[in-house]
């Protein structure tokens, strides 16, 4: 098979690898890729949103399966345009993708179906949202409607902060992403991501992923897009599995069905677990980054036989088989990240890993043959191992023999587990 991945981040790199292991497969390309995927893939520079050249492409190229990482091609519509292509693809469609490019539409499913959420209310104008806020003193978190980059998220500690989220949304700060904003309850817990196979009818999860989003030690600091995830997380129960499972995921699937938007692709569940159960913070519409790094060591099966089942309809007949033991993941980040960062720094010691480390690109290009930093996330160091302690030994190891000038790591990955 020829197979297609768009997109140029630490979770593409992953797919490919992965992707790679596969008997099925003869050629993988990446639109856009960079440096790493290079080696496992050819590049071609087409960039995610240019829906119509990847369509050209991939009939040109004689494709036989695409693969969309990012969710902004998905929410624009990537999946309709290759299926009117006649071109096999892996994500949902537009209508499906609204589970993340509009949180509104997800949130008033979910209330629906009677999902697990947080209690919240809708505005599209600022003067009752303002008003709104007035009537609860606690924390709230102020979302926009549309995608800003993981950006369009505001978790208010107190009412000023809250007002000054409402106002800047209003104000234009995410276009019109953020014209209409949900308004939500503060939920206490643990996070944990659950990425789901779905083929309209049936889910199929992976294991338990945690990512750990602030960029500080202890979970302090500013948002970033991710800074190290692990697998399986130990405090994901069978018996939280099997709640999720009934009351958020399938009720989910069922619910977009129903409304005539099968969902089909991998969804992302970012859930808080809360002491009334599991409940749903958000939903994504893609794999996640950086918890596909991990994720993509630990499986077994063959991807390619899975998405497949997924496009099919047949996941039912599919049982994922994973290797024991944990995987982590550790990102290396340019200095400055998340806020503006250095780039273009040589990177050393990528030749040098111990063995079974795979250090997945993020952000890195080539610059006359030297490998250096082009991005804020540049790579997600990621090692398994028989438990998490010698998972995260043996990433750590490899953070170790990788260099670059304002190299900067989170020494804490998967403490909380441990
Ligand atoms: P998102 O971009 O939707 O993933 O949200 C970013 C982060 O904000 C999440 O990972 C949570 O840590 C936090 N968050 C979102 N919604 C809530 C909520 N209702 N209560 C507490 N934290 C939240
Ligand atoms: N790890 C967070 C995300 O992929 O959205």
């Amino acid at each position: 098979m020829r197979i297609l991945i768009v997109g140029s981040g630490g979770r593409e790199h992953a797919l490919v690898w992965k992707i790679s292991q596969s008997p099925k497969v003869k050629e993988i390309y990446c639109a856009p890729g960079n440096a790493g995927i290079a080696k496992l893939a050819t590049c071609v520079p087409i960039e995610p949103d240019n829906i119509n050249e990847l369509v050209n492409f991939a009939r040109h190229t004689g494709i036989d399966l695409t693969v969309v990482g990012p969710e902004a091609p998905l929410v624009a519509g990537i999946v309709d345009a290759f299926k009117e292509a006649n071109l096999p693809v892996f994500g949902p469609s537009k209508a499906a993708a609204r589970l993340e490019g509009s949180k509104i539409f997800a949130k008033d499913l979910m209330r629906k179906a009677g999902v697990p959420t947080a209690d919240y209310a809708t505005f599209d104008d600022e003067e009752s949202a303002l008003a709104y806020l007035g009537k609860y003193p606690g924390p709230m978190v102020i979302k926009a409607d549309g995608l800003a980059a993981g950006k369009g998220v505001v978790v208010a500690s107190n009412l000023d902060e809250a007002k000054d989220a409402v106002k800047t949304m209003f104000a234009g700060k995410f276009g019109n992403a953020g014209h209409k904003v949900v308004i939500e309850e503060f939920l206490k817990g643990q996070e944990v991501s659950i990425l789901a196979f779905c083929d309209g009818k049936t889910v199929l999860p992976l294991l338990p992923s945690q990512d750990h989003k602030r960029v500080g030690e202890g979970d302090t600091g500013p948002n970033t897009g991710g800074m190290g995830a692990y697998a399986p997380v130990p405090f994901y129960t069978s018996e939280v599995s099997k709640q999720v499972v009934e009351k958020i995921l399938e009720p989910t699937i069922k619910a977009m069905a129903e409304a005539g938007y099968p969902y089909q692709g991998v969804l992302y569940a970012g859930l808080m677990l809360t002491s009334d159960g599991p409940k749903v913070l958000e939903f994504n519409c893609r794999f996640g980054d950086p918890e596909t790094q991990p994720l993509m060591m630990l499986l077994k099966s063959d991807l390619v036989d899975i998405m497949e089942a997924t496009i099919n309809g047949q996941l039912a007949e599919i049982e994922l088989e994973w290797y024991p033991g944990s995987a982590a993941g550790v990102v290396l980040a340019s200095a400055g990240y998340p806020g503006s960062y250095t780039k273009g720094e040589p990177i050393s010691g990528l030749d040098s890993l111990p063995s079974g480390v795979e250090a997945f690109h993020a952000g890195t290009s080539l610059k006359k043959g030297q490998m250096v930093t082009a991005g804020g996330r540049v790579l997600c160091i990621t090692a398994r191992g028989e438990n998490l302690k010698a998972a995260l030994e043996k990433a750590y190891a490899g953070v170790e023999t990788v260099d670059f000038k304002g190299k900067q790591y989170r020494t804490d990955i998967g403490h909380k587990a441990l």
